[in-house]
């Protein structure tokens, strides 16, 4: 083709362009296929790479058109969970470890992992139906995300449409949305970094100002598929990019944590070559069949974990040392340091961890420090240049009294480890601590929590600061009006805001004893509790000392959950919370899983040790199973699974009440 036909050619498409994107994108009622535009923005792109053509509107220029202002909630199907960190070899050894013990594989079992960059964007899961892109979601907060759909569609490496024969018939494709640096550079004075700019640019409200981001998608997993027939992620990966997505040309198949490491130096060493950022490589189990066997805790995979590269580090000045008070009393150095550029982030605070820390390595406000930032990790101080010392620095002395509330603050003691907590805490209870309280607050409206959308943590501190809430139940009793008549709030972040505490309100039992932020009652216990407790009437009978002892009957619950939640029942401040909240909040009675599996319904408890496989292990099997697992014998068991070398008490008393009791070989039968 000539030159000249060719531009008549690619300026007719570019016409076109703009017409199918202008009813696409703003006016929301398509006039082509998703194909046929597809296919035309590929013509657009050949044509430009040949003939070395450049339209303002091309689809390699643009990002879209008005993406809408609100967007809707739309629930994963399957949710999107994040990942462990490692940063050495030890803790990639104790990742594995778990795993062989999980597994009851041999001590020396060599697994094969695929190994992947870990790209800082944005996660996004794209659902595809009959090959066409009928939904595009944000991470959200893992249950369910954001519909950006008509937002990811004008990405360019986002296929509208897949043809091909063995792309299943329903299936979700996730993957990261993230900016190339060379296109943040143009834009570095509107973000703090790349990250932030693909993020802020997929939700922007102004699209003149993003339509020229040029965003990128790599694909590297899937939620919910109707295939069941690829064994392995590289197989997967290779799948991704036969269907035309992008993968990381860093993908790699590994066997051994040698030679994990090996490659983790080596890209490493590469990464600030990349024209992206990435913060470490991802390494999960290859095989389907190993990782659905492993299946995750609350919020990660234990098939996988995200090895992290060391962190970028620089030097500066303490100017001065703050002592921050945490949810739980913990009092933390802050060191303010002179703002220092460290991998593109401007820091000007650094943790100092403890108490311990400060004298463990002498800081002192004046001081040069060398300072490390790993990835979304808080900055922290590695060590004090003793040259750059001035004559007239004096030691520092960490406050004996909580800088917030002036109570007694104690290290506490740890019997199990005979040695003194490094931290200090404050020791009042309830929300007499002005600091304590507000961090409570923030918890409680948290994403885990009670998930109170757009009630983030600079609200939380300002309306507490001008004494609209002091507790967590004057979030229900919010004085709107005059809300209303703040800076920055108009009528409909009003209205959202109520909403979205409206929403709020419906909570089931482990989200709100999580909520309470008690201490050593993370998610993982507060689920534990709910299963065990039931219905809220259950959780407030625990005022009754002697009701919170029989907490140990739980397996996962032990005497420093106890004694932690005896201690918050013992304060009056508390009840009080827990009581007025119980009337705002509608509590839902711990939800029995509706799984239909094979052992639906039925109670199981283990005695003894099994053969080659794990407690843990057999625990998801029955419950993956639809059965239920409890640690002692009433008259709901079912069944009283005996190992090697079993408890006789426990089997004596579960033949009295006519329990019955398996062998192993039983359980495997029923599960088959
Ligand atoms: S797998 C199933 N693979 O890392 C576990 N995630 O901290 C999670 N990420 O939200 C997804 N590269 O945004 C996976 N090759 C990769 C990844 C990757 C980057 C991000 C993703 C996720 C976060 C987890």
């Amino acid at each position: 083709m000539l030159k000249s036909s060719a531009k008549k050619e690619y300026k007719e498409k570019i016409k076109k362009y703009i017409k199918y994107s202008k009813k696409y994108f703003e006016d929301n009622s398509p006039i082509v296929t998703d194909q046929d535009f597809d296919l035309l923005k590929k013509e657009i792109l050949d044509l430009e790479k040949k003939f070395n053509f450049n339209d303002k509107n091309s689809p390699s220029k643009i990002l879209g058109f008005t993406p809408s202002k609100n967007f809707k909630k739309h629930p994963h199907r399957v949710k999107m969970l994040s990942l462990a960190n490692a940063f050495d070899e030890e803790d990639l050894i104790n990742f594995e470890k778990k795993i062989i013990n999980f597994l009851n594989f041999k001590k020396n079992f060599e697994f094969e992992y695929s190994a992947e960059p870990k790209i800082d964007g944005i996660s996004a899961s794209l659902t595809y139906k009959s090959g066409k892109l009928i939904r595009g979601l944000s991470r959200g907060n893992g249950e369910e995300g954001e519909d950006i759909t008509l937002n990811l569609k004008t990405i360019c490496d986002i296929p509208h449409y897949i043809g091909q024969k063995d792309f299943p018939d329903d299936i979700d494709i996730r993957g990261e949305i993230f900016i190339q640096n060379n296109d943040f550079e143009k834009l570095k004075d509107n973000f703090a970094n790349p990250r932030n700019a693909a993020s802020g640019s997929l939700r922007q409200k102004d699209p003149k100002k993003t339509s020229k981001i040029p965003l990128k998608f790599v694909a590297y997993t899937f939620g919910f598929s109707s295939d069941q027939t690829t064994d392995k992620q590289t197989n997967f990966l290779i799948k991704l990019k036969n269907w035309g997505f992008k993968t990381s040309e860093l993908n790699k198949k590994i066997k051994g944590i040698k030679n994990l490491l090996t490659n983790h130096q080596n890209i490493e060493k590469k990464r600030f070559e990349l024209n992206y950022d990435i913060d470490g490589i991802v390494y999960k189990i290859n095989d389907f069949k190993l990782q659905k066997r492993l299946g995750f805790v609350t919020n990660a995979p234990r098939w996988a974990i995200a090895h992290k590269f060391s962190a970028s580090n620089s030097v500066s000045e303490i100017l001065n040392i703050d002592i921050q008070v945490g949810r739980t009393g913990a009092l933390t150095p802050v060191a303010k340091v002179k703002s220092v550029n460290i991998g593109g982030v401007v820091v000007s605070n650094a943790t100092l961890h403890n108490e311990e820390e400060i004298l463990r390595k002498d800081i002192r406000i004046g001081d040069t420090v060398k300072i490390e930032r790993a990835g979304d990790v808080i900055p922290h101080v590695i060590s004090v240049d003793l040259s750059k010392r001035k004559k007239d620095s004096k030691k520092f002395t960490f406050p004996l009294k909580c800088p917030s509330c002036g109570s007694k603050t104690i290290k506490e003691y740890n019997s199990q480890t005979k040695k003194h907590d490094a931290v200090r805490r404050c020791t009042s209870e309830g929300f007499k601590c002005e600091k304590i309280s507000i961090e409570k607050i923030k918890h409680f409206v948290s994403k885990d929590a009670l998930n109170i959308d757009g009630f983030g943590k600079k609200i939380v501190q300002n309306f507490w600061e001008i004494g609209l809430i002091k507790l967590p139940h004057d979030i229900f009793n919010l004085d709107f009006e005059r809300i209303s008549k703040l800076e920055g709030w108009g009528s409909l972040s009003v209205n959202n805001l109520k909403k979205s505490i409206q929403k709020s309100k419906k909570v089931s039992l482990d989200k709100f004893i999580f909520s309470l932020g008690i201490r050593h009652i993370g998610q993982e216990n507060a689920k534990l509790l709910g299963e065990f407790l039931k219905k809220k009437e259950n959780f407030f009978r625990l005022k009754n000392q002697n009701f919170i002892q029989e907490l140990i009957n739980i397996d996962g619950i032990g005497d420093t959950q106890i004694n932690s939640l005896k201690n918050f029942f013992n304060e009056k401040a508390n009840l009080d919370v827990i009581l007025s909240l119980s009337k705002s909040l509608d509590i839902q009675s711990f939800k029995e899983s509706t799984s239909t599996g094979k052992l639906k319904d039925q109670v199981f408890m283990f005695t003894g040790k099994l053969n080659n496989i794990s407690r843990a292990e057999a625990k998801s099997l029955i419950e993956n199973n639809g059965g239920k697992i409890v640690s002692n014998v009433t008259k709901k068991l079912d069944y009283l699974v005996m190992g090697e070398k079993p408890t006789t008490k426990k089997v004596d008393l579960a033949k009295k009440n006519k329990i019955k009791v398996i062998n192993q070989k039983t359980l495997d039968e029923m599960l088959q």
